[in-house]
């Protein structure tokens, strides 16, 4: 698959200024782009229509958990704006998750992606908000339920990515943050990998943020991220 487009790249920004800064200086070697509730709300939803209308894929992370009709409003708005994948948290159980598959129906091209637990949560987050077990298999429990409802992928941490492909199957997009490449510092994922070891385990998608945008230099760092990807690609 083309990295430019398996690579997402996190717009993790508060200013129209800085986020324009990073998509120009990445051009024709980033066409996927995630778009969060900080960039969104700092600067609006023009930004996110100029992306898709140059050609640009948008993964609204929307991270929906509400009653089922907004959770549906906000899918439609969505798939108004173009984009190409939204989340609804998979905690929200079958009626949130099924509201938003059915209402981006109308949308062929927006996917529906549950997100399963955030990669910064470890066992013991997870014990003090009464889930017991393993974050494992809560991810894998949360994937059932995003499969059962129709969602066309789930959000994991690549720790889970082989077990979720074995699960979900050979068309399932997962998508996987929480990637750090080969001695770079793990931020605060509490579970990370490098790009080719989610790619190989079977991530359809990974999601790089701060390690390209806050580079002095983003786009040579993107391309490490896609060498780290085809390591025998040249640059
Ligand atoms: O850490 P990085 O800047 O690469 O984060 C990119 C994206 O990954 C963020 O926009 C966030 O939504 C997601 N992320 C996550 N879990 C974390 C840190 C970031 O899911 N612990």
């Amino acid at each position: 698959m083309d990295p430019t487009r398996q690579v997402i790249v996190a717009l993790d920004c508060d200013t129209r200024q800085a986020a324009q800064a990073v998509v120009d200086r990445l051009g024709d070697a980033c066409r996927f782009y995630k778009v969060g509730l900080e960039l969104l709300t700092a600067v609006g939803p023009q930004f996110v229509r100029d992306l898709v209308a140059q050609g640009t894929e948008v993964f609204l992370d929307l991270k929906l958990f509400e009653i089922p009709n907004s959770v549906a409003g906000a899918v439609r708005a969505a798939g108004a704006l173009g984009v190409s994948m939204v989340t609804v948290h998979g905690m929200g159980g079958t009626g949130i998750l099924a509201a938003a598959v059915e209402a981006a129906r109308d949308h062929p091209g927006l996917r529906v992606l549950a997100l399963t637990v955030v990669t910064s949560v470890t066992d013991s987050d997870l014990a003090d908000i009464g889930v017991s077990g393993s974050a494992e298999g809560q991810v894998l429990r949360l994937a059932r339920l995003a499969r059962e409802t129709g969602c066309h992928g789930v959000i994991a941490s690549p720790r889970e990515v082989a077990p979720l492909r074995a699960l979900l199957g050979a068309d399932a997009l997962i998508v996987t943050p929480g990637v750090a490449l080969p001695g770079e510092s793990a931020a605060e994922h509490a579970r990370p990998a490098t790009p080719r070891a989610a790619i190989i385990d079977g991530a359809s998608h990974v999601v790089v943020g701060r390690s390209v945008t806050r580079a002095r230099d983003p786009l040579s760092a993107l391309r490490r991220v896609h060498a780290d990807l085809s390591p025998r690609r040249a640059y």
